[in-house]
C-alpha cells in the first residue's frame, strides 16, 4: 500500500494529526481516542520510557517522579532549543524532545491507518517570532530538522490560519470574504480571505507571537506570584531603605517553558537570598517551596483553570487554587481583574486584526464573516475584538481545537 501523507497541527498546547481517506476526513486518535492531545511530554525518573499528551499530565498531577514539559513549540528558533540538557536522566536538546513527541505521533498515526507515514503537511504560525526574521526562519528549519529525525521525508507547511480558513469553506458563500481568528497556546494568527467556487482565496495573513500561555502569564504575575512575594520588597544588606524584589523568577515561574529549568541549585541558592533579606518572608517561603517541590506546573495548570472559569463568570468570581503549596491558599479572579490582567493583549489583538485588513486594503464593512479559531478564542474578550472591529460581521465558532489540523487533511486531498 502507498505511504501516507499525515496533516499534522503541532500546537504549543494541543497537537493533532488528520488524513482524508476515501474522501473522508479522519482525525486520528493519537491518544486514547481522543482527537487532539496535549503538546506535553514526561520523563519519568529513572528512566522510563518517556510519556506524551495526557498520559504526561496524569504522570505529573499524580506526582510521580519525573520531568513534565510544555509549550516546547515557543522555544523553536531559540537558542535554547539546541542546548544540552540532562533531562530524562541523559544529555539531550529540546530538540531531541520534540522529535521524539514527532516520532511517537507518527508511530500511533501508522498503527492506526495501518499504513506507512512517509510525508507531513505541518501547520506553522504566520510568524513564531514577529519582528525577527531570522529567528522565524529559525523556527521552521528547528520543527523541520524534527520532522526528518522522527522520520518523516515529505515535509511541507503551509500557515495555520490559512488551514482554518480552508477548513471553513463549508460555512463559507461564493464571493464572501472571511477572517480567520486563531488565538492559540503560543500565537494569534489570522487570514482574510474570499471564498471562490472551488477553493479559497488567501488576501492576507498576519500573525503576533501572543497566545493563551501569556495570558496565563499576565495572570499569574497579577493574581498568583503575588502571593509569593512577587511586587514586595528586600531590606539591604546593609543600609537604611528597601529594594524592589526582583520579577526574572517570578516571571519565568510565570511561563510554561521556563518553569523546568528553575528547578537548578543556583536558582534555589538565589531564592533562600531572598527569604533572608524579604519584608514579607512568610510569602517569600512559598516560592521556596514551590522550587524544593518542584510544583510550577501545578501552579501554572491552576492559573489556567482559574482563567477558563473567570472567562464563563458573568460576575462573582473563580479561585486559583494554590492549594498544592498550602492548605487553603488560593487567589481569587474576577471578571473585572481577569480583562485588567489581559488589557494589553487584547489591544495587541486587535491591532494585529486591523493590520490583518490594511494589508489587503480592505474596510471592515468588507468582512462578511469572522470565524473564531484556536482554543483561546473561547475567550470572551476575543469576541469582543472581534465585534469592535467588525461589527456587521457574523461571527462563527468553528471547531476551535481542529480546524487547522482539518485544513491541513483537507488541502493534502484536494490540493484547494
Ligand atoms: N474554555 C477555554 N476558555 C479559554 N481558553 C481556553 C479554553 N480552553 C482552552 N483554552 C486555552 O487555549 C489555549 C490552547 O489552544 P489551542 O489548543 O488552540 O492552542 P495551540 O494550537 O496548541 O497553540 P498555537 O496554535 O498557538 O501553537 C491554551 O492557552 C488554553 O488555556
Ligand atoms: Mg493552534
Amino acid at each position: 500500500m502507498d505511504a501516507v501523507t499525515l496533516g499534522v497541527d503541532f500546537g504549543t498546547s494541543n497537537s493533532a494529526a488528520a488524513v482524508v481517506e476515501n474522501g473522508q476526513l479522519r482525525r486520528l486518535p493519537i491518544e486514547d481516542g481522543a482527537e487532539t492531545l496535549p503538546t506535553a511530554v514526561f520523563f519519568p525518573t529513572g528512566g522510563g520510557r518517556m510519556l506524551i499528551g495526557e498520559a504526561a499530565g496524569h504522570a505529573l498531577i499524580e506526582g510521580e517522579d519525573g520531568r513534565y514539559m510544555r509549550a516546547l513549540k515557543s522555544v523553536l528558533g531559540t537558542p535554547l532549543f539546541h542546548e544540552k540538557r540532562l533531562i530524562g536522566g541523559k544529555r539531550q536538546t529540546l530538540s531531541d524532545v520534540v522529535t521524539a513527541f514527532l516520532f511517537r505521533l507518527r508511530e500511533r498515526a501508522e498503527a492506526e491507518l495501518g499504513r506507512k507515514v512517509s510525508g507531513v503537511l505541518s501547520g506553522r504560525p504566520v510568524h513564531f517570532h514577529s519582528a525577527d526574521p531570522a529567528r522565524d526562519a529559525q523556527a521552521e528549519a528547528d520543527l523541520r530538522g524534527c520532522y526528518e529525525a522522527a522520520g518523516f521525508t515529505d515535509i511541507s507547511f503551509l500557515n495555520e490560519p490559512e488551514a482554518a480558513a480552508r477548513a471553513s469553506l463549508g460555512t463559507g458563500h461564493p464571493g464572501e470574504v472571511g477572517l480567520v481568528v486563531d488565538i492559540g497556546g503560543g500565537t494569534s494568527d489570522f487570514t482574510l480571505f474570499r471564498t471562490g467556487d472551488s477553493g479559497i482565496e488567501v488576501l492576507a495573513s498576519h500573525g503576533i507571537r501572543l497566545g493563551g500561555t501569556d495570558f496565563d502569564s499576565a495572570i499569574s504575575l497579577s493574581h498568583a506570584m503575588p502571593l509569593l512575594g512577587h511586587g514586595g520588597q528586600l531590606k539591604r544588606e546593609m543600609g537604611a531603605g528597601l529594594l524592589p524584589m526582583p520579577v526574572a523568577v517570578y516571571a519565568d515561574l510565570s511561563t510554561w517553558a521556563k518553569i523546568p529549568f528553575l528547578y537548578t541549585p543556583e536558582t534555589r541558592r538565589a531564592v533562600a537570598h531572598l527569604l533572608r533579606d524579604a519584608v514579607e518572608p512568610e510569602k517569600v517561603a512559598r516560592l521556596a517551596e514551590v522550587l524544593e517541590h518542584e510544583l510550577g506546573h501545578e501552579l501554572a495548570f491552576a492559573v489556567e483553570k482559574g482563567k477558563i472559569r473567570a472567562n464563563g463568570l458573568e460576575g462573582g468570581e473563580a479561585m486559583i487554587r494554590m492549594t498544592m503549596i498550602k492548605r487553603g491558599l488560593g487567589a481569587p479572579v474576577t471578571p473585572g481583574t481577569l480583562a485588567a490582567a489581559l488589557e494589553d493583549a487584547r489591544n495587541a489583538l486587535l491591532k494585529a486584526a486591523a493590520e490583518t485588513l490594511e494589508m489587503a486594503g480592505m474596510s471592515p464593512a468588507q468582512v462578511d464573516a469572522v470565524i473564531l479559531v484556536g482554543g483561546s478564542s473561547l475567550m470572551r474578550m476575543v469576541g469582543d475584538v472581534a465585534r469592535t472591529l467588525c461589527p456587521e460581521a457574523r461571527i462563527e465558532t468553528s471547531e476551535a481545537f481542529t480546524a487547522v489540523v482539518d485544513g491541513l487533511a483537507l488541502t493534502l486531498a484536494d490540493g484547494r
